[in-house]
């Protein structure tokens, strides 16, 4: 199929100049690889020179265009200059994923509670997710073509309350989803549509695939509906469309990609035993 409608058009990322941050590994490195694959030139950021030049030299492999630059997301004045060198790259800075993010480990389900919080962790966590995320799209949105598109990946964990991760990592992901929320708002006049991904369990080494953690895959793969942790390639489609001017119209918007998590999470609970129900109130016949 061609012509205004066909998906050539509708997704048609070519010569759209792309930033992915966290992009050596998981969720961010499927995401650079499908803008690339689709024609973008993609700027690979991360703070782990090694898994980065392994991911660039992966994709440079199959001929597309990539660029990286080794980056962490709390150093303001490096980020900044990440977001001039992809606007000054032929065409400029059309795509931001500010995508990079850790974890804050298990969570109440696995006894750490809320007392076991640890401070330095506490701030680490929300230094990378929450802060990191300010400072990637304040200096992409500045040096951004009109028309472009920001994605902010978020959680399942940051919409609802999750007993499995961390309260460090559900609360800086609840933030950024809000913060990308205000943004969209911000910079719709320019056309730049905001939007926010939310993934589930995808098997990726931030928790899942970390050996240590099979308590951790259990559980998170009992949390979904259907039943398996998702592959990384599996984002791709839905990083596609955001990036595309197929979301042309899509802006503050939240994107669940979760296997069901969340409609999981409302299956009806099993019913209470008679003795544990409340007294029903007597009703006046009248
Ligand atoms: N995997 C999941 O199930 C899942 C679920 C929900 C949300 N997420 C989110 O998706 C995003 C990607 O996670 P992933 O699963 O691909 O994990 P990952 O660990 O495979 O990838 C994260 C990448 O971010 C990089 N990074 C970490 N701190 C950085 C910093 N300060 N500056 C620059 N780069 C940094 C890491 O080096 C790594 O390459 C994260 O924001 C994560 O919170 C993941």
């Amino acid at each position: 199929m061609t012509g205004p409608s066909s998906p050539s058009v509708l997704f048609d990322v070519r010569n759209k100049g792309a930033v992915v941050t966290g992009a050596a590994s998981g969720l961010g490195f499927a995401i650079a690889r499908v803008l690339a694959r689709n024609g973008a030139r993609v700027l690979l950021v991360d703070a782990v020179a090694e898994t980065l030049d392994d991911a660039t030299a992966e994709l440079a492999g199959e001929g597309l265009a990539v660029r990286s630059r080794l980056a962490d997301v709390r150093d303001r004045a490096v980020i900044t200059q990440v977001m001039t060198e992809a606007a000054e790259w032929d065409g400029g800075l059309d795509i931001l994923f500010a995508n990079a993010g850790i974890s804050s480990g298990l969570g109440r389900r696995f006894g750490n509670l809320v007392e076991d919080v640890d401070d330095q962790r506490w701030r680490d966590v929300l230094e990378v997710n929450l802060t990191g995320t300010l400072t990637t799209v304040r200096a992409g949105a500045a040096r951004m073509n009109d028309g472009g598109r920001i994605i902010v990946t978020s959680s399942v964990a940051g919409l609802a309350p999750d007993p499995l991760v961390g309260y460090a990592y559900s609360s800086s992901k609840a933030a950024v989803t809000l913060f990308a929320q205000n943004v969209a708002a911000e910079l719709a006049p320019r056309g730049i549509n905001v939007n926010v991904l939310a993934p589930g369990s995808f098997l990726t080494p931030i928790g899942a695939r970390n050996p240590d953690n099979g308590a951790m895959l259990a559980a998170l793969t009992a949390a979904t509906a259907s039943g398996r942790m998702a592959d990384p390639a599996e984002i791709e489609g839905t990083a596609l469309l955001l990036a595309s001017p197929a979301a042309s119209h899509i802006t503050g918007a939240v994107f669940v990609v979760d296997g069901g998590v969340l409609v999981a999470r409302h299956a009806p609970a099993p019913a209470a035993p008679a003795a544990a129900q409340p007294e029903a109130t007597p009703t006046a016949i009248t």
